[in-house]
């Protein structure tokens, strides 16, 4: 398949023709939220599997009936996902839990009248891109990524699923209200899991016990969440995602981008980064 057949491009967005549709999008366009809907927003890549099991935990008041029977993509479905269309999430119960990897200003009309919370959760692009590298390797509905400096590339100028990191990055900071909104990085996660799940936890108005806010932080250590069949993708065929090529939850760490670039391909990423992102105000943790 060539590239232009892997993907379609939607308002100048790169998707993956096999599991966005026109069907799905439209559904997208016209998704009802609710104010007490709980979005997950995420560039791919960031953490948002890892969220997919915290929230509902934390909304559960820690059972893990939710992470235990149900696959993170049903139990918090990405909205503009084809399959999304067949869970009957007008029937949900409030709040409900949703995701999606677009950008702030690619939401839905009902999106900005209701205002909903969101978690942003943004991740070093680096690391991001080296998951990326490995993720469009094992996963048979993106574009094989080809030689790294050739990925490199693409990723740099937005040229990936999703677009550009930079401008979806972006977007959710420019958002409008910003009071809905909680911004949390990977790499806060990963530094205090428990302290983020009790920040979390605060945000969503869940009061919980500080042990079973520690449970939850146990159960989403990265060695505890990959044997969670319900969200370690076991279950997904491996024509569509090859797991001996990598894992899905494959190294769960901060920094993994030193052992991927080359100098020359950091020192490059690191140009592009800082005239990408010259305008923006924010203290990311990984500057
Ligand atoms: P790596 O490939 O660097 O290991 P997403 O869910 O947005 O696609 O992000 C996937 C990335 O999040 C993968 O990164 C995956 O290992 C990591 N991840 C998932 N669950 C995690 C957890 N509990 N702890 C740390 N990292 C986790």
């Amino acid at each position: 398949m060539t590239e232009a057949e892997f993907y379609t491009v939607y308002k100048g967005v790169y998707l993956p023709s096999r599991i966005y549709s026109p069907r799905g999008l439209k559904y997208f366009e016209e998704f009802s939220f609710r104010s007490d809907d709980i979005i997950i927003a995420t560039y791919p890549k960031s953490g948002t599997t890892w969220m997919q099991e915290i929230v509902p935990l934390i909304m559960s008041g820690g059972d893990p009936a939710p992470v235990e029977t149900l696959p993170n993509w049903q139990r918090v479905p990405w909205l503009e996902v084809d399959q999304c269309r067949t869970f009957k999430l007008e029937q949900r119960p409030s709040p409900r839990m949703l995701a999606t990897h677009f950008y702030y200003n690619l939401m839905p009309p009902s999106f900005y009248e209701t205002k909903p919370k969101v978690i942003n959760v943004m991740r070093n692009p680096k690391d991001v891109f080296t998951s990326s590298f490995h993720f469009y390797g094992m996963a048979s509905f993106l574009v094989n990524p080809g030689p790294q400096s050739e990925f490199l590339h693409k990723f740099l100028d937005g040229k990936v699923m999703f677009g550009s990191w930079f401008d979806h990055v972006k977007s959710w900071l420019n958002a409008e209200d910003k009071e809905h909104i909680m911004y949390i990085s990977y790499e806060e996660l990963i530094m205090d899991l428990k302290d983020s799940v009790a920040r979390i936890a605060q945000f969503l108005e869940k009061r919980l016990d500080a042990e079973v806010m520690e449970k939850i932080a146990e159960r989403c250590l990265f060695k505890n969440m990959k044997l969670n069949r319900m969200s370690n993708y076991s279950t997904t065929p491996r024509e569509f995602m090859d797991q001996t090529k990598s894992e899905f939850l494959r190294k769960g760490d901060v920094g993994d981008w030193k052992n991927q670039l080359t100098v020359a391909e950091a020192e490059h990423f690191d140009a592009a980064y800082k005239d990408k992102m010259k305008d923006v105000k924010y203290k990311f943790v990984w500057d």
